[in-house]
Order: structure tokens, then C-alpha cells, then sequence
């Protein structure tokens, strides 16, 4: 068993970024208004009840900026306006102000490593090697034979660099040729940034997302990366290096302390970096006296062995690991990894959402699996993603988890009157928002009572925890705030397990994933429960 007494009973003024629970919204999947067969802002205005009903605090919106949309966004060619394909400016402050209405708070997305190569900065920056734009860029001289500068690889599939005939020079790209990377050692890209970071906190946005801010800068002497030693043959061929020169480099502190600078400006807001970084090295994204990224997004739950010994073991390690100031966070999925339903199988779906609703620190929810909406298996012919379309076989494709949100029987699930942009998944007459409402029983209505609860009690949002164990296949912890202390128990396994619960005894259960309260014998002298098989319980304790 692992005590933690480091991290008990936060500070009651905590803030809604701590208490609260973020849902990300893949806007081209959410709520289609128009009949094109993509999300758009005034859909997710008229879904904007639904996030109410649920109750959740905070959404955040994959990006809706003008893309020729060569990553659905993540390639960006104007950062201060919005794609005609999501709506107008005038719909977005139409959203701001009615999620503002709701107490709900609400984070765009930031992408600085890259813009698209249709950006007027990088239109400008490769027209001649003396254009004022050229060194916003990270422009290099091919090698004596004419090859790309070094071995780096392209997160997408093949070299990094890209030849550009015309000013005889490459440019170098952490992911597609169509999106090729600032240059971050450029102060007048910084000075760029800033101004749009102020421009949308200005507008009122709560905060922002920032994309792949491990890629922002890379060695300056542009040394090659060295091969990756986990890399099997039949891995996928990205993979081949480690990224030792290309991410995580020192040039990137002080930027995201800048960017804090920046947003303390304003009031309550918020800043999440999204950097896949083992847990180890998690804790500089926090800024060393606290003083950069408020949440470094924790991916460690969505590789994690489902199971109780490794996921008690995860959850330990990353409480070590949080500097005293550092805020925890967790994220079961989002819009490039696997459906938690398909990677832990439909029976654990509602031990993941009472996982993450439970877990000390702020959750991050992503659409539609509170519907327990699976990986969809796209046809060859219907394939969007150009990871998937660059490195095909590896399994890399992330349109089966981008599908659309199912909100009822009516046509393509009441996502679109259009053909939607990717098909919806095949049980959605039954997987919907209108028929798990009315389902007492549902995945939906758990989800919406686990964030009730978490809402409800404060040992679960802003407490501590009381030990975190794994007993057999039961993940067990407590959390606790002041004298309230709340156990949470999952049975990993498809059988029925039995939790001893020595100087534990429960008063009352809160909350089950299904079926009747777990059995608590109390005609033997140590308190214990029984879960029946794919169980979990979260119940108040007695005082101590
Ligand atoms: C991470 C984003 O989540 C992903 O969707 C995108 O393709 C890459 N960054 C590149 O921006």
C-alpha cells in the first residue's frame, strides 16, 4: 500500500481549473448546423444544454482557426479568425457568451510549433532567402550530396525536412511538409504569439490548449537523432529514432514561463500543454516555482496496463513525481488515441469514467465516451487522417476515434442532415445521447452522476489521498478532505473479487458502476466488500 501524506486536503480557494472537469469537443464531430456533414460552432451552441445537463465545467475545442485543413486544423493559416467550414467570428462570440451564460469556462486551442504552409508568414518566408519572413522559419542547407540536413524524422511518416526548389534550401516540419515549424528562436515569432494569445484573451476565452509545445524547439546544431532502443522491427517506422534532439529541449522553459506571464495578466485563466513525456520528465512543464504550464496533460493512464497493480504503480509515481505547486490532472482519451471503450472492452468502460472522475486531479472527459463510443473501423476509401493515409498498417489512424457525436434515432444519429464527414459508428440507434438518458441504468447517466458527485464532495475534487493499493484485481484508494474520507474500489477483472478492508469500515455506498450496493459482511471482524465481476463502488467511510 502506498500512504501519501504530501498531497492531503488542497487549499479551499482552489480554482475552477482545479475543481473543475474539461470536456473536449472534436468540433467537426460534434453538431453539425448547417447540412455539410461537419461540426460547426453553432452546433455546438445548440448542444450547449446537453454539457449542462451532464455537468461538466469547462469545454475545450479542437481548433477552429482558417485551415486548409491538411490536419483538420492542427495546420493553421490564419490565428485570429475563424474557418467559414466552423462558422464566423461572430458565431464564436455567440458561444463564448452563452458558455459564459452557463458558469461554463471555455479553452481554445493554441498550435505554435507549426503553421500551415499556406500561412501568409510562411507564403512570405519562402519566396526569396531574403525575405524579412525567411528566418521565421527553420530553413536549412542541403548536405554536400544534396540529402536533407540530418536523420530526423517526420511524426507523419518520412524525412523532416522538405526541399524547397525554389529558394534552394529544406525546411524542416516535426510533422506534415504542410506544416512546416516556426522558429522559435525568432523573437518576432514570439512577439507574434503573444499577440494572439492577447487577442483571444481579450475575446474572453478562459484559456488555451497548446498543441505539441515538446516540438517547439530543436538542437540548434542540428545533430542527428539516435536510433530509438525500444524500436522493434514491424514498428512503425516514425518511431525508428528517439527524438533526443527534437523535443524537450531547454530553449523551451522560458517560453512557457513567458506565456504564464502572460496569461496571470488576465484573471483565472488557464494554460495546458500537451507533450507525450514520461512521467519523469512531466515536472518542468510546471515551471520550477510553479510558474509555467498550470496542467501538463497526463497521457500515462492511456498506455497504462489495465490492471490494478500497474495502475496503482502509475498513479504513485505521478503523485511523487508533481512539484509541491504542480496541479494533477488525468486524460483517458482524446482525438488521437484509441476509444478507452475498445481499449479496455465494453465491461470496464464504467470503471474508466469512475477512474478518471475520482482520481485526485482535474479530468479531462473527450466526447462521446460517456456514450461508450467505440474505435469505428473506417473503409479504405473513407480514410481522412494523413497520418493514417503517410503510414498505413500501422494502426495509426486516428479517424476511428474522430467519428460523430450520436445524440439520437433521427438521421445519422441527429449529427447532420448531410452525409457526415466520417460514418457514424454502427449501434447508434441504441448508442445515443436520448436513449442512454432514459436509461437509468446507462453509461451516460453513471457519468453524469460521478461528475454530480465529484462536484458534490470536496474530498473528491480537491482532496488528498489515504493510501492507494491494489488488492488482487481491485484498484482501491481514499480520498480524503478533512474528516471525510471516500473509498473508491475497481474490479479490473471479469470475476468477482472480495476487498479486506482492516481499520476501513464503510458507512454508506455512494455510487456503483452497476447493479446492487456490494456486500459488506458484518459478522467478521475485519470489514471487507464483495464486487461482483467488472465492478467498482465508490462509498463514504466511517471515521476513522
Ligand atoms: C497534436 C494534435 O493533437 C494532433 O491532432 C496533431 O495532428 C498534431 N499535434 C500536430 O499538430
Amino acid at each position: 500500500m502506498i500512504e501519501d501524506h504530501d498531497h492531503k486536503d488542497h487549499d479551499h480557494r482552489a480554482t475552477w481549473w482545479q475543481r473543475g472537469v474539461i470536456y473536449q469537443i472534436y468540433p467537426r464531430s460534434f453538431q453539425d448546423s448547417n447540412g455539410d456533414g461537419v461540426g460547426d460552432l453553432a452546433g455546438i451552441l445548440a448542444r450547449l444544454d446537453y454539457l449542462q445537463w451532464l455537468g461538466v465545467d469547462a469545454v475545450w475545442i479542437s481548433p477552429v482557426y482558417p485551415s486548409p485543413m491538411a490536419d483538420f486544423g492542427y495546420d493553421v493559416s490564419d490565428y485570429c479568425n475563424i474557418d467559414p467550414l466552423f462558422g464566423t467570428m461572430a458565431d464564436f462570440d455567440a458561444l463564448a457568451d452563452a458558455i459564459h451564460a452557463r458558469s461554463l469556462k471555455l479553452i481554445m486551442d493554441l498550435v505554435p510549433n507549426h503553421t500551415s504552409d499556406r500561412h501568409p508568414w510562411f507564403n512570405e518566408s519562402r519566396a526569396s532567402r531574403e525575405n524579412p519572413k525567411r528566418d521565421w522559419y527553420v530553413w536549412r542547407d542541403a548536405k554536400r550530396d544534396g540529402a536533407p540536413p540530418n536523420n530526423w524524422l517526420s511524426e507523419f511518416g518520412g524525412p523532416a525536412w522538405t526541399w524547397d526548389a525554389h529558394t534552394q534550401q529544406y525546411y524542416y516540419h516535426a510533422y506534415l511538409s504542410a506544416q512546416p515549424d516556426l522558429n522559435w528562436r525568432n523573437p518576432d515569432v514570439r512577439a507574434a504569439f503573444d499577440g494572439i494569445l492577447k487577442f483571444w484573451f481579450d475575446r474572453g476565452v478562459d484559456g488555451f490548449r497548446i498543441d505539441t509545445v515538446q516540438h517547439l524547439f530543436e538542437d540548434e546544431s542540428l545533430r542527428d537523432n539516435p536510433p530509438n532502443p525500444d524500436w522493434r522491427p514491424g514498428d512503425a517506422p516514425t518511431a525508428a529514432l528517439s527524438r533526443l534532439y527534437t523535443t524537450d529541449r531547454p530553449e523551451l522553459w522560458p517560453v512557457l514561463k513567458h506565456w504564464r506571464q502572460l496569461a496571470d495578466i488576465y484573471q483565472d485563466r488557464v494554460l495546458i500543454s500537451e507533450a507525450y513525456v514520461p512521467v519523469d520528465k512531466l515536472a518542468p512543464y510546471y515551471g520550477d516555482r510553479g510558474d509555467a504550464v498550470h496542467l501538463p496533460f497526463n497521457f500515462h493512464l492511456i498506455g497504462c496496463d489495465w490492471s490494478a497493480g500497474p495502475l496503482a504503480d502509475l498513479i504513485a509515481r505521478y503523485e511523487r513525481m508533481l512539484p509541491p505547486h504542480g496541479w494533477p490532472n488525468w486524460v483517458l482519451g482524446n482525438h488521437d488515441r484509441a476509444r478507452i471503450a475498445s481499449r479496455v472492452g465494453p465491461a470496464q468502460a464504467a470503471n474508466a469514467a469512475m477512474l478518471l472522475l475520482t482520481l485526485r486531479g482535474t479530468p479531462t472527459m473527450y466526447y462521446g465516451d460517456e456514450l461508450g463510443m467505440t474505435n469505428v473501423a473506417i473503409p479504405p476509401d473513407q480514410v481522412r487522417d494523413p497520418w493514417e493515409k503517410n503510414v498505413a498498417g500501422y494502426g495509426l489512424g486516428r479517424d476511428p476515434v474522430r467519428t460523430p457525436m450520436a445524440w439520437d434515432t433521427s438521421a445519422n444519429a441527429g449529427f447532420s442532415p448531410g452525409l457526415p464527414w466520417l460514418p457514424v459508428h454502427a449501434d447508434w440507434k441504441t448508442r445515443n445521447v436520448d436513449a442512454q438518458r432514459s436509461d437509468p441504468a446507462s453509461l451516460l447517466n453513471l457519468t453524469r452522476a460521478l461528475l454530480a458527485l465529484r462536484r458534490r464532495e470536496s474530498a473528491l475534487s480537491i482532496g488528498g489521498y489515504d493510501g492507494i493499493w491494489a488488492a488482487g484485481p481491485v484498484l482501491c484508494y481514499v480520498r480524503q478532505s478533512g474528516a471525510r474520507r471516500i473509498l473508491v474500489c475497481l474490479n479490473l477483472a471479469d470475476r468477482a473479487a472480495h476487498v479486506a478492508l482492516p481499520g476501513r469500515a464503510i458507512e454508506s455506498v455512494l455510487l456503483t458502476t452497476d447493479g446492487p450496493p456490494p456486500f459488506q459482511p458484518n459478522s467478521v471482524s475485519v470489514p471487507a466488500i464483495s464486487l461482483s465481476p467488472n465492478q467498482g463502488i465508490v462509498a463514504l467511510l466511517k471515521d476513522a
